[in-house]
C-alpha cells in the first residue's frame, strides 16, 4: 500500500509561495522605490560635498591665480596652461578621494581647465550646453547627462557650482558620477529579489522536508498495518500513529476471534448435516437387514438344536456373527432415534448394580479393580432402562478396554440440586487432544475389531433424555466421562 497525499502537498506549495512571495514582493517594490530616491539622495550629498570641497581646495579665484603666476597679460592659451597646472592636481588628490566620481573646472573663457579622469583632448574643450545652464541660472545646478559610449549611453548624474569673485561668476566647478546611476538602482532590485527567492527556497525547502517526515511515518504506518506489526520505534515521530495501530491490531484480532468461530460453527453444521443423512439412510438399510435377518436367526437356531453334537460349533458361531450384526444395527437404529421412547421412572443405582457382574465379569480377566461410588440419595429418574443400561455399558467398556493391568474404574453417581450426575473414570491410557475431538463421530475408533459407535450412541442416549456429556482425558493418566440428566424436583 502507497499513501500519497500530493493534493495537499501541491496545495501547500501553491499556498505559501503566494502568502510568502507576495508580501515579500510588496515589500522588495516598496523597498527598491525608496532605494532609489535614497541613492539618488545620497549621490547629491556625495557631489554636493565633492564640489565643496574643489571650490574650497582652490582658495583663489582664476583672475588671483593668475596674476599669482603672472600670467595676466599672458595669450588666452598660455593663461589655461596656467590654470591647468596650477588646478589639475587639486582635481586629482580630490578624485582620489572620491573614486566613482567625476570632477572638473570650467573657465567661460578658456573652457574646461581641469578635468578628472583626466583626457589630454579635454582640456580646453567646450561642454555641453545642459551643462552651461548654470551661467543663466546663476546656482547650483544637478542635471542628468547621458554618456556616449560604444553603443547607446550612460545616464550620469552631474552637479554644477558656481563660482563667484567679488559678486561676479568667473567659471564653475562640477562633480559628476562615472557608474550608470540607473544599475545601481537596478543591482539593488535584483538583491532584494534574489533575497526573496532564496527565502521562498528555503520555506520551501523545510516544508519539503516536513512532508517527506510526514511520508515516510504514512508508508510506515500503512506497511506496518499491512503486515499486522507493531514498531513503535520507527514511527516516534507520530505516537498517535501507533495509538491508532493498537486500535486495529485489536479490532482485527477480535474480528479474526469471531470468523474461526463462525468457520467453526459451520463446519460443525456440515458435520451435522452430514450425520443427519448418514444416520437416515443407515436407519433405512438397517431395518431392511434385520428383518430377514430375523428369520436367518431363527432358522439357524431351530437347526443348532437338531444337528448332530459335531455340527452345532459352527451354527453357534453363525449365530454369535448374526447376533453382533444385530448389535451394530440396533446401534444404527439408536443413532437415528431422536425421541426418547419406552420411558419409566428408574434408579440409576439399580441399573448399574445390575449390570455390575456383566462389567466385573469384563474387568476381572484384565485384574482391573472397580469401584463403587453410588450416592444413596440419588432420586428416580424418567428415562429409558435398556438405553441408559447401554450407555453405562458403553462408557465402563470403553474405559476397560482403555486400561491395562492393575486398572482403577470407578463409577459414581451424584444426587445434584438440578441433576443426577454419572460419572466413570478411569486410569487407562487416555485421549490425546486431536482425537478428542473426533470419539463422538460415527465410525471413529482406534482399536481393532471395534465399529466406532459406542460414543456416537452415547451422545443420542444423552441427547434423547435432555442430558449432556462430556468427556475428559489426560493422555497417559486417564479419562473422566461425566454425564449429567436434568431433573424436575
Ligand atoms: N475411556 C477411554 N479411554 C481412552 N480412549 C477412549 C475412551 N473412550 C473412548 N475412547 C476412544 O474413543 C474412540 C471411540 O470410542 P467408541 O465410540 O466407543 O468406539 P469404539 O469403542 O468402538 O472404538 C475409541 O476408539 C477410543 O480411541
Ligand atoms: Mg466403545
Amino acid at each position: 500500500m502507497k499513501l500519497l497525499p500530493t493534493i495537499l502537498h501541491r496545495r501547500t506549495y501553491v499556498i505559501v509561495t503566494f502568502m510568502i512571495t507576495l508580501p515579500m514582493l510588496l515589500f522588495a517594490w516598496i523597498n527598491t522605490y525608496n532605494a532609489g530616491k535614497l541613492l539618488m539622495l545620497e549621490k547629491e550629498k556625495q557631489l554636493t560635498a565633492i564640489v565643496n570641497e574643489l571650490q574650497f581646495n582652490l582658495q583663489y579665484p582664476y583672475d588671483t591665480i593668475l596674476a599669482q603666476e603672472g600670467a595676466l597679460q599672458s595669450l588666452p592659451a598660455q593663461k589655461r596652461e596656467v590654470l591647468h597646472k596650477r588646478i589639475q592636481p587639486i582635481v586629482n588628490a580630490l578624485a582620489k578621494k572620491y573614486p566613482g566620481y567625476g570632477i572638473g573646472c570650467y573657465h567661460p573663457e578658456f573652457k574646461i581647465v581641469a578635468m578628472e579622469p583626466d583626457n589630454p583632448d579635454s582640456i580646453g574643450a567646450e561642454l555641453p550646453s545642459s551643462a552651461l545652464q548654470v551661467y543663466r541660472d546663476k546656482s547650483v545646478v544637478v542635471h542628468e547627462m547621458v554618456k556616449k559610449i560604444e553603443h547607446g549611453g550612460v545616464p550620469l548624474l552631474v552637479m554644477d557650482y558656481p563660482l563667484f569673485s567679488r559678486g561676479e561668476l568667473t567659471g564653475h566647478v562640477w562633480a559628476n558620477t562615472l557608474n550608470d546611476i540607473n544599475r545601481e538602482i537596478y543591482v539593488t532590485v535584483g538583491r532584494n529579489l534574489a533575497v526573496i527567492f532564496l527565502s521562498w527556497l528555503a520555506i520551501i525547502a523545510v516544508i519539503r522536508w516536513f512532508f517527506s517526515k510526514i511520508d515516510r511515518s504514512l508508508a510506515e504506518f500503512a506497511y506496518q498495518v499491512e503486515s499486522d506489526e507493531i514498531h513503535a520505534e520507527r514511527l516516534h515521530e507520530f505516537p498517535q500513529l501507533v495509538a491508532i495501530l493498537e486500535i486495529i491490531s485489536s479490532l482485527r484480532q477480535t474480528i479474526k476471534k469471531e470468523y474461526d468461530q463462525k468457520e467453526k460453527i459451520n463446519l460443525e453444521l456440515a458435520k451435522l448435516d452430514r450425520l443427519e443423512l448418514i444416520s437416515q439412510m443407515a436407519a433405512g438399510v438397517a431395518h431392511e437387514i434385520r428383518n430377514p435377518m430375523t428369520v436367518v436367526m431363527g432358522y439357524i437356531q431351530r437347526m443348532s438344536q437338531q444337528v448332530e453334537q459335531n455340527r452345532k460349533i459352527p451354527c453357534n458361531l453363525m449365530l454369535e456373527e448374526l447376533k453382533r450384526i444385530d448389535g451394530i444395527i440396533s446401534d444404527f437404529l439408536s443413532l437415528a432415534r431422536n425421541k426418547p421412547m419406552g420411558l419409566s421412572k428408574q434408579q440409576i443405582n439399580t441399573i448399574i448394580s445390575g449390570i455390575y457382574p456383566l462389567i466385573h465379569a469384563d474387568a476381572a480377566s484384565k485384574n482391573i479393580a472397580i469401584h463403587l461410588r453410588l450416592d444413596a440419595s440419588l432420586i428416580e429418574l424418567e428415562c429409558n432402562k435398556k438405553e441408559i443400561t447401554q450407555l453405562i455399558l458403553n462408557l465402563c467398556r470403553n474405559s476397560i478396554e482403555a486400561m491395562e493391568d492393575r486398572g482403577q474404574l470407578v463409577i459414581a453417581t451424584l444426587n445434584k440440586k438440578s441433576n443426577i450426575e454419572l460419572l466413570i473414570e478411569d486410569t487407562g491410557y487416555g485421549i490425546s487432544p486431536e482425537k478428542i475431538e473426533k470419539i463422538f463421530d460415527p465410525f471413529f475408533t482406534t482399536k481393532e475389531n471395534c465399529t466406532g459407535l459406542g460414543l456416537a450412541v452415547c451422545r443420542g442416549i444423552v441427547k434423547r433424555h435432555g442430558g449432556i456429556m462430556k468427556i475428559e482425558s489426560i493422555e497417559g493418566k486417564g479419562t473422566t466421562c461425566i454425564v449429567k440428566f436434568p431433573v424436575k424436583r
